[in-house]
């Protein structure tokens, strides 16, 4: 089997010089696929992701795109590599307009960003009708649209998305989940972490269950809600 196109490998680490909270942790995406992350509260998800993106310092293992080792570079410059990442938390400019926060998603680009925010806004057509409101005036899952659509303004590769329908209701979570879709069909890779565990492995190619820093299951998303372990201690049955 070939190396994903993105993969934290064997990550252990922490944050500044505390413990260790991923212990030998591995998560990747393929091309144009959909790799969900599950887990309980505190199990480590959104610090595994932060290791990918190049937030914390891994002290074993190593992070690669499209086989080359990225494990040394700076979220900047894994940015400029072709990643894109949505933080769980403070993932928009409040006091800035909708456009603003896509204009300030562009930041490393010189070129024309216009079809660029068209894309987005045609991806998103709430965006569009609230260009020039601030953000933090948006609900919950517009807010969730602007985050997305910011960190699509750099022309990702790969979209790393945190808990993207964190906070909304159901039907906006799917509806997330349907442009979150389309994006991969364009072949954009996504990785991300949910909290809605059986609706995100109902779409994803591919599941990560993390327990304590540590992979607990993995298969592909039809695999693991079939798993009556995962089932039972991670599905609700
Ligand atoms: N900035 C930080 N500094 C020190 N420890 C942290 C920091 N952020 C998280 N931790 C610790 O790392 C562990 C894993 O937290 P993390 O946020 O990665 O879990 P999670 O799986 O994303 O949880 P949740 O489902 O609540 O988002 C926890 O014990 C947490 O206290
Ligand atoms: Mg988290």
């Amino acid at each position: 089997m070939s190396e994903p196109f993105l993969i934290g490998r064997d990550m252990t680490g922490g944050y500044g010089k505390g413990p260790d909270i991923l212990h030998n942790c591995t998560i990747g995406v393929d091309k144009g696929e959909i790799a969900v992350i599950v887990g309980p509260n505190g199990a480590g998800k959104s610090t595994a992701m932060k290791a990918v993106f190049g937030m914390l310092d891994v002290r074993q293992g190593g992070v690669f795109l499209n086989g080359k080792d990225i494990t040394k570079l700076s979220p900047q410059a894994r940015v400029r590599e072709g990643m894109g990442f949505v933080p769980q938390t403070s993932n928009i400019f409040t006091s800035m307009t909708v456009e603003e926060n896509l204009e300030m998603g562009a930041f490393i680009r010189t070129d024309d960003i216009k079809d660029t925010m068209e894309q987005v806004y045609t991806l998103f057509p709430i965006l569009r009708d609230k260009r020039n409101q601030a953000a933090g005036e948006l609900s919950g899952g517009q807010r969730q649209q602007v985050a997305v659509g910011r960190a699509l303004m750099t022309k990702p590769t790969v979209l790393m998305l945190d808990e993207p329908t964190a906070g909304v209701s159901p039907i906006v979570m799917d509806e997330l989940f349907d442009r979150i879709i389309e994006v991969a069909r364009t072949g954009i890779s996504i990785l991300m972490v949910e909290q809605n565990a059986r609706q995100a492995l109902e779409i994803a190619d591919k599941g990560y269950v993390l327990v304590q820093g540590a992979n607990a299951f993995t298969g592909t998303g039809k695999d693991l809600l079939a798993d009556p372990e995962v089932r039972k201690s991670f599905l609700g049955g």
